[in-house]
């Protein structure tokens, strides 16, 4: 997969899109949540949401985290951190969504809930601390 990165939206713009979206996926993933079981109405929300997740990680990479390491790469560290928790949302959505049908329900619920809570825990490390400081360093840039 291949994306179009914007690199003319403002930083400040961006940000407040990608928290946007954040928001847009907590409603969405809420009602695969609160189902009982992994149903087929729940696996094909997951599947619809791969890519909008994918191409959101992409531009956070491309643009919040790349300002960082241009403008404040002395306090990236936490930052490369947060950034590299994409692996496990990307083998998530390639490796285990694929397979939730032929689990066995409990285990398949227990992925789910667990890949939830991480990413919710995921959205709010970014926004206390790599959204900040990519705002912090685009305001030096110029
Ligand atoms: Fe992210
Ligand atoms: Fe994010």
């Amino acid at each position: 997969m291949s994306y179009r990165i914007n690199f003319d939206e403002p930083i400040p713009d961006l940000i407040e899109r990608l928290k946007r979206e954040h928001r847009q996926l907590e409603s969405k993933l809420a009602a695969v949540e609160s189902a009982d079981t992994v149903n087929e109405q729940s696996i094909r929300i997951l599947e619809e949401l791969s890519e909008p997740i994918i191409r959101h990680a992409v531009e956070e990479e491309a643009r919040v985290l790349r300002v960082i390491m241009h403008e404040a790469k002395e306090q990236s560290r936490e930052s490369i951190k947060i950034a590299q928790e994409h692996n496990w949302i990307a083998d998530f959505i390639k490796k285990t969504i694929p397979k939730l049908s032929s689990m066995p329900q409990q285990q398949a619920k227990q992925e789910v809930t667990q890949f939830i809570l991480d990413l919710r825990q995921h959205f709010s490390e970014e926004e206390e601390i790599m959204f900040p400081l990519a705002l912090k360093a685009s305001s030096v840039k110029k």
